[in-house]
């Protein structure tokens, strides 16, 4: 398993993860769930409409954060953006329940991938482990 098949096993077990992103100097976060691997590379989806997609355009510096089973994992780095179309219908088919808001095709489905990035799983009694995606 690569740091990304293994930050991303951890966030499908957690469900929910929580997206940082900055507006100016003003933090934002916000709940996310989707999470893909695609060419090695840590996937998240998202609509090109939505604040955080305008907030990454602008600064693509971001964190995730999520919490599973007394473990929690912290991913730093950049999101960048990946208009293929075949990495938006690998997203889709991952999460067939989002077909119904978003098509490969409809000029908002995005999808972006953490670059520059590293992994820190923590947990209380144990030293965190860093991975670098
Ligand atoms: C459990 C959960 C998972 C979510 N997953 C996603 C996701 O993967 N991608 C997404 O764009 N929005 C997702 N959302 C919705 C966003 O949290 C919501 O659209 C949010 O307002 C986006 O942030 P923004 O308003 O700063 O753009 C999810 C919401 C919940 C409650």
């Amino acid at each position: 398993m690569n740091a990304a098949e293994k930050v991303c096993a951890f966030l499908e077990e957690a469900q929910v993860y929580y997206l940082a992103t900055a507006e100016g100097d003003q933090p934002r976060v916000r709940p996310f769930g989707t999470a893909l691997v695609y060419e090695g590379k840590l996937y998240i989806q998202t609509g090109k409409v939505k604040p955080v997609s305008k907030q990454l355009f602008e600064n693509p510096k971001a964190e995730i954060c999520a919490f599973h089973k007394g473990q929690w994992v912290r991913v730093s780095g950049k999101l960048l953006n990946d208009d293929r179309r075949e990495v938006k219908a690998a997203m889709l088919d991952k999460y067939p329940s989002l077909k119904r808001m978003y098509d490969p095709d409809d000029g908002n489905t995005q999808v972006l991938y953490f670059a520059d990035a590293t992994a820190v799983f923590s947990s209380f009694g144990a030293p965190p482990e860093t991975v670098t995606l």
